[in-house]
């Protein structure tokens, strides 16, 4: 059992799926399937288009709607970017910044990724901040130096107060959309060696309260034994995200 002072998080993340009429169908079908599953926050990350037709579906619902991305500039010439502004105004609790895809196909880089994550917790929302070695530097047995300095990197100039509102998401790049699961052993490990260098940053106390998810094929199967391990306080879930029962059976094995 985690220890009580981290809230376990569960969370889809959309990614480019879902217009605003299929994402509507899609609440009305989960809702029903999470409902009073209260030993976890329940949230999917939408793509912008699909955040306020999401959002009107989950009102009165435990489940709470968030964005994939966000720039770091408040306004201003930066064609196709939406600002934590504009999120915030629209009622948005929380962001993804920094998923593996964006670093992949977007060049975002951990300079950007910190200025996105600053931006959002300006605003007041939640960052599920993403981070995680490719295969060819886990097989290279660098893992710990890649997560370890992502974390420094994108946490850089982030107050301990501000800390309280980011969830940190370990995803294994490998991992991600592939069907191949770290193991559970292995999601510890990393999880376990991010939070030591959150200590390193913020001392232990601090450490032992951020919640930091496992992300990358996590799904109906797996999730009760990665959701047991210790420093694995919830998923970032992508394709079984996209099937109510799939994503139900996952919020049920955090109970
Ligand atoms: P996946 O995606 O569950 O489809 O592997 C996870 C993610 O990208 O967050």
């Amino acid at each position: 059992m985690k220890p009580e002072m981290r809230r376990t998080v569960i969370a889809g993340n959309w990614k480019m799926n879902f217009t605003p009429k299929e994402a509507k169908k899609f609440i009305k079908e989960v809702a029903p399937l999470v409902a009073g599953k209260d030993n976890c926050d329940i949230v999917f990350c939408a793509p912008y288009v699909t955040i306020d037709a999401a959002m009107k579906a989950a009102k009165g619902t435990n489940i709470h709607i968030g964005a994939e991305n966000v720039h770091f500039e408040d306004h201003g010439a930066f064609t196709g970017e939406v600002s934590a502004r504009m999120l915030k105004e629209i009622g948005v609790e929380y962001v993804i910044v920094g998923h593996s895809e964006r670093r992949q196909y977007f060049a975002e880089t951990d300079t950007t990724v910190n200025l996105r994550t600053k931006a959002a917790l300006a605003a007041g929302m939640k960052v599920i901040l993403c981070l995680g070695e490719v295969k060819e530097q886990r097989l290279s047995g660098i893992t710990d130096e890649v997560v370890g300095m992502q974390t420094k990197l994108d946490l850089a100039g982030i107050s301990e107060e501000d800390l309280k509102n980011v969830i940190i998401a370990y995803e294994p790049v490998w991992a991600i959309g592939t069907g191949l699961t770290a193991t559970p052993e292995q999601a510890e490990e990393t999880c376990g060696v991010i939070r030591k260098v959150l200590a390193g940053m913020y001392g232990k106390k601090v450490a032992e309260t951020v919640t930091i998810q496992y992300g990358g094929s996590m799904n109906d199967k797996n999730a009760a034994e990665l959701l047991a391990k210790p420093n694995v306080d919830g998923g970032l879930i992508g394709g079984a995200s996209l099937v109510a029962e799939k994503f139900a059976a996952i919020v049920n094995a955090a109970q």
